[in-house]
């Protein structure tokens, strides 16, 4: 189970998390705190031990065993944030958890656009992002994280091969350090995107290895070829043919 108090101890934020839900069940956190009874307090984190309807990208089902891992949502309500910078909390969400495994456990992480996060190229922790908006005005915005922690074994047919911090370290890790860790560095990386978001993209960038890379990218109709270029100021992939230069805005990649 998880221990509140140790991760207290270790949350050295001034809003994230500070508002914290912890819950033994829940459909999914990201629905939930989407959801009108939850108050819009910025920086609120939901963690669940199990969710019932856990989801990932494109409609697929996020799989995590009960009290193993770290399935869990922030919320974003603060409006300078919910405009156009709101592709960078897409970046700092999966750089944040990159740069906390790579400080606790000295571990190569790698980003796959838009915001898996590998280990020896298998999937080790995965992002939904998801908003609600009135009119047209995003009113709160959803950070859904799940982390493979100290689940063994993965049964099932996945999309990208998983695994876990445990299986990649051969021992068990401390969840509630891990999650103040990811928390205060996304803390870190928040405060940086008004002022310097070009570095944020630059560290990002530096765990893409596909970068230079023939991909194909896929979306729910067609997929396309070509070289992963880079991804521009707003975060979209840029995908290069011959001469022409397409820009992608969402879709899963593969090397080609
Ligand atoms: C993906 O890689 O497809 C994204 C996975 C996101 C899973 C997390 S777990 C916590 C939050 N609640 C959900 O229902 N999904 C996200």
């Amino acid at each position: 189970m998880f221990n509140l108090e140790n991760f207290d101890i270790k949350l050295s934020t001034e809003f994230i998390g500070r508002n914290f839900i912890y819950t033994e069940e829940i459909e999914s956190t990201n629905s939930f705190l989407l959801g009108k009874s939850v108050k819009g307090i910025n920086g609120t984190v939901l963690l669940a031990e199990k969710q019932t309807r856990g989801r990932g990208r494109k409609d697929r089902v996020w799989y995590s065993a009960k009290g193993q891992n770290l399935t869990f949502s922030i919320l974003i309500t603060e409006k300078k944030y919910l405009t156009e910078k709101i592709n960078m909390l897409n970046f700092i969400s999966s750089l944040s958890v990159a740069q906390a495994i790579e400080n606790l456990f000295q571990l190569r992480t790698e980003l796959k656009w838009p915001n898996d996060i590998l280990i020896n190229g298998k999937k080790t922790a995965g992002i939904l992002l998801e908003s609600s908006s009135q009119g047209s005005k995003i009113e709160k915005l959803v950070i859904g994280i799940g982390i493979n922690v100290n689940q063994g074994l993965f049964q099932g047919n996945f999309n990208s091969e998983p695994t876990s911090l445990k299986l990649e370290l051969n021992h068990s890790i401390d969840r509630e350090r891990l999650l103040a860790e990811v928390l205060n560095i996304f803390e870190e990386n928040y405060l940086e995107i008004p002022n310097n978001s070009k570095q944020l993209l630059d560290d990002w960038r530096e765990r893409c290895r596909m970068i230079g890379e023939k991909i194909s990218v896929t979306d729910s109709e067609t997929t396309r070829y070509g070289i992963f270029d880079d991804i521009d100021e707003n975060g979209f992939l840029l995908l290069k043919n011959k001469n022409t230069i397409e820009k992608i805005h969402f879709g899963d990649v593969s090397i080609s």
